[in-house]
């Protein structure tokens, strides 16, 4: 099957097919996510995800633009009956309920959706030359996948507020500084440097990676005392995992752990 918006590939040292790539190519108009780029890369990660030789994503765009944003031309003409109705962006939500890491290697714009595509992400490796924004409020609307919610929680209310109240552009160290990006790299390092970390993730075993993820993101969504709970129950079936025997006979024997995904 073709893809239109998206250039799909696999990579990985141990599996060359271990990590996937999916690259944002729409390059025209700056990687600006129109609802069939959204509706494809749904897709694209859905099965990414039920993949069993995939245990890691890198997303990235171009060195110019990671994405500049939802369709602006796209949204004018519509009315509130039409978003209300067609329930507009609200596959945007599928992509946190991937259970596999993704990560974003963003470069240049990552502009209101696209910021929020970023932060939807688990973990943002950024260029020299990214430019965080939320600009919504310029066009008279507000963010709608994220921006004042998963920003907020990141970066915390005043950065946030001033993002969401402005629309200024944050660059990649302030970015980093904030909490907001994890690294910082030359632009041309920055793919690499994601491939990279996927292919570390990669090493680990998938179930333990799929159960790590998950217990982070708890941290966002409960209190701690039933966070707590649950990282210690989840804690407690890795005890059920060949993995978790392989990875502390290995320790206790010197030896590099060799793990089977069970
Ligand atoms: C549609 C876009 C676009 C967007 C850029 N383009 N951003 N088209 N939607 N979000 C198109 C331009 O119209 C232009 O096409 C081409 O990409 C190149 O853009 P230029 O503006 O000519 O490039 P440049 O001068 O380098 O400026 C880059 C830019 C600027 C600073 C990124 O394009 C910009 O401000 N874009 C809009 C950013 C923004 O407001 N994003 C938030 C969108 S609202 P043509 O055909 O004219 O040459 C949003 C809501 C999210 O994201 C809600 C939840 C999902």
């Amino acid at each position: 099957k073709t893809l239109e918006y998206l250039i799909l590939s696999r990579t990985g040292s141990t599996n060359p097919r271990s990590v996937a790539l999916v690259q944002l190519n729409r390059p025209k108009a700056l990687n600006a996510l129109c609802d069939p780029l959204m509706a494809e890369l749904n897709v694209v990660l859905k099965e990414l995800d039920a993949d069993p030789d995939v245990k890691a994503i890198v997303l990235t765009g171009s060195e110019k633009a990671f994405a500049a944003g939802a369709d602006i031309k796209e949204m004018q003409a519509f009315s509130y009956d039409q978003v209300i109705n067609r329930n507009f962006i609200a596959n945007w939500a599928d992509i946190a309920k991937i259970r596999k890491p993704v990560i974003a290697a963003v470069n240049g714009f990552a502009l209101g959706g696209g910021c929020e595509l970023a932060m939807t992400c688990d973990i943002i490796y950024a260029g020299e030359n990214a430019k965080f924004a939320q600009p919504e409020i310029k066009l008279g609307t507000i963010a709608g996948a994220g921006g004042t919610q998963r920003l907020t929680r990141v970066v915390g209310k005043s950065k946030s507020m001033e993002m969401n109240l402005t629309g200024d552009f944050v660059g990649a160290k302030e970015a980093e500084q904030a909490g907001l990006v994890s690294k910082v790299f030359p632009v041309d390092k920055t793919l690499d440097e994601a491939l990279k970390l996927a292919d570390k993730i990669a090493q680990m075993s998938l179930p333990v990676i799929i159960l790590a993820k998950e217990a982070v993101n708890k941290a966002y969504e409960t209190t701690l005392t039933t966070g707590l709970d649950f990282e210690r129950r989840s804690f407690h079936s890795t005890f059920g995992l060949a993995d978790r025997t392989e990875g502390m006979t290995a320790f206790v024997n010197k030896r590099v752990a060799k793990f089977e995904d069970k």
